[in-house]
């Protein structure tokens, strides 16, 4: 039996207390810890680090009393804890802002790191901790985590088993209603540094690396892309109440051409209210069927159910084109997508299976919100073949 000691940064925000310390950490240490290939059992001791003791306290006592029984270790030392030579992993779920020096300190003491995506705020310091990584001779990985949707997961399902024939396009919506907080009772329900440039924010900066893994991984490689992106509200209200001027894009706009010719359309937006299946939506039409799927569930019409619609706007719509799709079944016990991964990884640092998922995979998903913010800026199509991987 294995222990792995696993430093998280950053545990104190939304990603770091919900998605990694709770849905999965915990989880992983309630179920008894981890199967490898060979059958044996891999357990893990987090340490949470942070600057607020009030806020770790709090997660590593009262929260993990309630979700494990017992407490955890934590510490305002970050330095001084990624220098044990006890730890195994360094996670980081900070502002993007922060990975890279909590990267590079992980790298330098040769610890196995783990990170939220983006890696970095722009290409060129992507690549430099890709390649510090991989002079360091660490075991690396960036979170992806819309891989392991059960939604995405039936789609690659339905993509395997040829249902789309020839897939000609795919268009996804994402996005939902971000309050500003000018209003009572309507506070905002992402963090207000999401909407400063200069603080790591911005729709491509934080869903074109999403976008990138998720098209490469399902449909192919992208060639190019045209985006237009807006700061559509100016101003929004911080977590201390306090105004603030939004200098960041809160809706972006994206046309993906792929290597295979395959048109990819990504829209997002903080600043627009569903009128759809869930905060994601990704319909693929193919010569044979089309899907759409969301987080969870997937409809699926094929060729022979597909309606002839006639274009009459003096009659009420006769057809009810929601009634013509099947809703999939599920196949499996979908367990939490970013659980499943942080298992991967754990399997991959005692050297259970590869992890395709690393800093240098991250590097193109920063390319790609790179290349978006070039395109809109110079309002022309920016070609990705160049910084392929
Ligand atoms: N995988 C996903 O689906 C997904 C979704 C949302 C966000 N993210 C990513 O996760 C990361 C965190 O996003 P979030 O929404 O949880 O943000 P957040 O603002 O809620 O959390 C940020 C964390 O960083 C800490 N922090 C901030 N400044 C610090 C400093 N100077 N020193 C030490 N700690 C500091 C905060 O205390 C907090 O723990 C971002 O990189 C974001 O892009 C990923």
């Amino acid at each position: 039996m294995k222990t792995l000691n696993i430093a998280m940064h950053g545990v104190t925000g939304r990603m770091g207390t919900n998605q990694h310390l709770i849905r999965s950490i915990l989880a992983i240490m309630r179920q008894g810890g981890v199967q490898t290939t060979a059958g044996e059992a891999i357990q893990i001791k987090p340490i949470l680090l942070g600057r607020n003791a009030e806020k770790l306290r709090h997660l590593a006592e009262e929260v993990a009393h309630r979700e494990i029984g017992r407490p955890l270790e934590w510490s305002t030392q970050t330095e001084a804890v990624l220098a044990d030579p006890e730890i195994d992993i360094v996670f980081d779920a900070s502002s993007t802002q922060l990975r890279a020096s909590i990267v590079r300190q992980a790298a330098q003491r040769g610890k196995a790191i783990y990170c939220e995506k983006p890696i970095a705020t722009d290409a060129v310091e992507a690549r430099q901790l890709a390649d510090e990584c991989e002079a360091a001779g660490v075991k690396n990985g960036v979170v992806q985590d819309k891989l392991w949707l059960p939604g995405i997961r039936k789609l690659r399902m339905l993509r395997d088993q040829g249902f789309f024939g020839k897939i000609l396009s795919v268009r996804a919506e994402f996005g939902y209603w971000v309050f500003t907080g000018h209003e009572e009772n309507q506070t905002a329900q992402r963090p207000s540094w999401n909407y400063r440039k200069e603080d790591g924010g911005g729709m491509m900066t934080d869903m074109f690396c999403h976008w990138q893994y998720l098209i490469e991984n399902l449909f192919g490689t992208i060639d190019r892309v045209l985006a237009h992106a807006t700061t559509d509200l100016p101003e929004r209200i911080d977590e201390r109440g306090r105004p603030y001027a939004c200098t960041a894009d809160d809706s972006a706009y994206a046309i993906f051409v792929l290597n295979n010719g395959i048109t990819c359309q990504f829209n997002s937006s903080w600043t627009t209210r569903l009128r759809r299946d869930d905060l994601l939506t990704v319909q693929v039409d193919g010569t044979e069927g089309s899907a759409v799927a969301g987080l969870r569930e997937c409809w699926i019409q094929n060729l022979g159910a597909t309606p002839r619609p006639t274009w009459n706007p003096d009659i009420a719509q006769p057809i009810d084109f929601y009634s013509g799709w099947q809703k999939l079944p599920d196949s499996t016990n979908y367990d939490n997508a970013f659980k499943i991964q942080w298992e991967l990884f754990l399997r991959h640092v005692v050297g259970d299976g590869d992890f395709p998922w690393s800093l240098r995979n991250g590097v193109a998903g920063v390319e790609l919100a790179d290349a978006g913010e070039t395109s809109c800026r110079e309002q022309r199509w920016v070609s990705l073949s160049k910084t392929a991987h």
